[in-house]
């Protein structure tokens, strides 16, 4: 049964909060979910990207060898997409709440950029925005990294897909760029993943937003807040695979619910 349409008790908002108040050590852990109300598509529930693209034809290393011109095409409408897209209530009360207080980790598996747009936003445009920027475990959709060489960078400007020579090339060594995200198969960045699961292991309280949960390693990121003791909060107005270890279950839309929790 779908948890969606239910009208989240104020008792559970109440115990949220609480949970968030108490805790010295916070991680929050993000999925698309919490990027849907901006407009950025979700990739299994209704509308999904990965119920309307075939995964093994865009996002594997196997399917840009093969056809690099169409990886692109599909990574160039995302980031036209996604650039039209605003952070929404959630992204910014994150960014807000994370400038306000210490000890909150954001690990996010999202690769739009609105986490770092709403700490800008929330910082004004200053320095202080990098203490509410996420760490990664899935890459970023505005960076490219080059498939022979260890350059990568953030991307400026479109891409042009009309041909294997328009795509972009790298500046230092004239080699084809990829997007710089994680595709199936491949290992996530270490250094993110060491900094994640270390938050996870020293957080007293664990805020999930807008995640299935269904994809490892990442995934494990709450199981293992969990195992040392975290609470666990899930705000999410579909079934996820957290909803056995959550401790508060808030099942309704990000961008209502997370303002509502953050004390
Ligand atoms: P999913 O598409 O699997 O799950 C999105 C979750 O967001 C679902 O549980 C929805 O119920 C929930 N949701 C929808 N609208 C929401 C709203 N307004 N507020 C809060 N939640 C909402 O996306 P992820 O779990 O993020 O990996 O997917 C994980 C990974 O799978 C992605 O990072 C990507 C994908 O393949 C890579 O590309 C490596």
């Amino acid at each position: 049964m779908s948890l969606a349409g239910r009208a989240v008790a104020p008792e559970a908002v109440a115990a949220a909060r609480e949970a968030l108040a108490r805790a010295r050590t916070v991680v929050v852990f993000t999925g698309a979910g919490v990027s849907a109300e901006s407009g950025v598509p979700t990739f299994r529930g209704a509308g999904g990207l990965w119920r309307t693209f075939k995964p093994e034809e865009l996002a594997t290393p196997v399917a840009f060898g093969r056809d690099p011109r169409l990886v692109w095409e599909w990574y160039g409408w995302r980031r036209a997409a996604v650039g039209r897209c605003r952070p929404n209530p959630a992204h910014l009360a994150l960014a807000r709440w994370m400038l306000a207080r210490d000890g909150v980790t954001l690990v996010s598996q999202n690769v739009d950029d609105l986490h770092e747009r709403a700490a800008l936003e929330a910082a004004g445009g200053s320095e202080a925005a990098r203490r509410a920027e996420p760490i990664r475990l899935h890459g970023s959709l505005f960076h490219d990294q080059c498939t022979r060489c260890t350059w990568r960078a953030r991307s400026h400007g479109s891409v042009d897909a009309t041909s294997v020579e328009t795509l972009p090339h790298c500046p230092e060594c004239g080699g084809l760029l990829r997007p710089d995200v994680v595709w199936f198969g491949e290992m996530l960045p270490v250094r993110e993943v060491e900094r994640a699961f270390a938050a996870a292991g020293a957080a007293e309280a664990c805020l999930v937003i807008g995640t299935t949960g269904a994809v490892y390693p990442a995934a494990a990121v709450v199981h293992e807040a969990k195992a040392v003791g975290a609470r666990v909060v899930v705000v999410d107005p579909g079934e996820t695979e957290y909803d056995a270890v959550a401790d508060v279950r808030l099942a309704g839309p990000a961008g209502q619910i997370v303002p509502q929790i953050l004390p």
